[in-house]
């Protein structure tokens, strides 16, 4: 719960999660309080303290920390609510155990070795997801983010996936980097990433929009024109100062539900199911070998259909990662609202269903895997 210092309004990822406005505390005087707290003999006495404490957080009270103090800052919601809870506990140990809690907040931040989330007040990332079904109401179309390349994905997948598994400075690794979204989503974290994309129009337009879009981690956002399943990495990141990547956020084409170009490269151009599956897995064998031990590989992708019939092409990509030796450690569905285009076609669809006996696509999947 407790942030660094200095206080940030975007909160410790640099990305809004909510937790309204902030509160100065001194640290130490608090860490005392929230002892005495615990040490209270029977639970009159705590919520008697309790009150006192709550007293001594209003304005010009004694947990307040003026300008040049050594303070702690909490988000004031979250504050109060783990104070509300302490209050609502009904027995001793249950009060003493939030209030312990919220002490470890005050003291200070413990993150796990690949992001930076503070485990100390896990609840203040509300915004960051924990449950296998994504549903994202409306795409993030802020700063120079666009909706308008056909296949793009939504900038919150990129940021999920960013702010749990890499830490300010990391490198990503984007090869299908398309419209940069990972790019220009990375560079607003604070994450280093290098995106190879196969058409050099779309990495012209990516240079375009990092170069427009604020900076204020002094990141390296880095996007070349290239073939993936041939492309060295190693040598890539070699030539930004990286030695290796420590995530992998692949998003190829759907095999061929849309055609990104004419290039026989390209892996919407590839002629079956199974050619597509061998050309991605030769991206994942080069993806993998500059990704470290221990660190993640997500693979965006939807199913297709085809002659009448439903392929499960999320899942045979998957088994083409996990052949590469990756443990799989999550399958997450997240919905696909269409575009306004796509809603008129909305009902078309509907009848087709009927008329076919099948259901619309309105999911795709996130896997989650670990190298090994
Ligand atoms: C689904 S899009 C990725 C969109 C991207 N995530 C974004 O938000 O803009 C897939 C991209 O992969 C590119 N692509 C296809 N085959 C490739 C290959 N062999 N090497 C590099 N890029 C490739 C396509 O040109 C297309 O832009």
């Amino acid at each position: 719960m407790a942030l660094a210092e200095p206080p940030t309004p975007a909160g410790p990822d640099g990305a809004e999660h909510g937790a309204g406005p902030v509160l100065r505390l001194r640290r130490e005087a608090l860490i005392h309080t929230l002892d005495s707290l615990s040490a209270s003999p029977a639970l009159a006495v705590l919520r008697d303290r309790l009150a006192a404490l709550r007293a001594a957080l209003l304005p010009g009270g004694a947990l307040r920390a003026v300008p040049g103090e050594e303070a702690v800052s909490f988000p004031e919601g979250l504050l109060w609510a783990e104070l509300d809870q302490i209050g609502a506990a009904l027995t001793l140990d249950r009060a003493r155990y939030y209030a312990e809690r919220l002490r470890k907040a005050a003291q200070g931040e413990r993150t796990a070795a690949i992001n930076e989330i503070d485990l100390n007040r896990w609840k203040a990332y509300d915004d960051i997801f924990t449950d296998s079904l994504w549903l994202i109401e409306r795409r993030d179309g802020s700063g120079v983010h666009r909706a308008d390349y056909w296949g793009n994905f939504v900038p919150q997948i990129p940021n999920q996936l960013m702010r749990r598994y890499t830490r300010r400075g990391d490198w990503v690794l984007d090869p299908f980097a398309g419209a940069g979204t990972t790019l220009i989503e990375g560079q607003r974290l604070g994450r280093n990433v290098l995106g190879v994309e196969l058409q050099p129009t779309l990495v012209e337009r990516v240079r375009a929009l990092v170069n427009a879009e604020p900076n204020r981690h002094g990141s390296c956002s880095h996007v070349v024109v290239g073939d993936s399943t041939a492309a060295d990495f190693r040598a890539l990141l070699a030539e930004q100062g990286a030695a290796s990547a420590q995530l992998a956020v692949l998003h190829p084409p759907y095999h061929d539900i849309i055609r990104f170009s004419d290039d026989p490269r390209d892996l919407s151009n590839a002629a079956t199911v199974d050619a597509f599956l061998a050309m991605l897995g030769r991206v994942v064998a080069n993806v993998t070998a500059v990704l470290d031990t221990g660190r993640y590989l997500a693979l965006v992708i939807g199913d297709k259909y085809s002659r009448g019939e439903w392929v499960p092409l999320g899942f045979l990509a998957m088994q083409a990662v996990q052949a590469h030796g990756f443990m799989l450690k999550s399958i997450v569905v997240k919905d696909i609202n269409g575009t306004a285009g796509k809603r008129a076609q909305k009902e078309l669809w509907r009848y087709r269903a009927l008329v076919g006996g099948f259901y619309v696509f309105r999911h795709e999947y996130v896997f989650l895997f670990r190298k090994r």
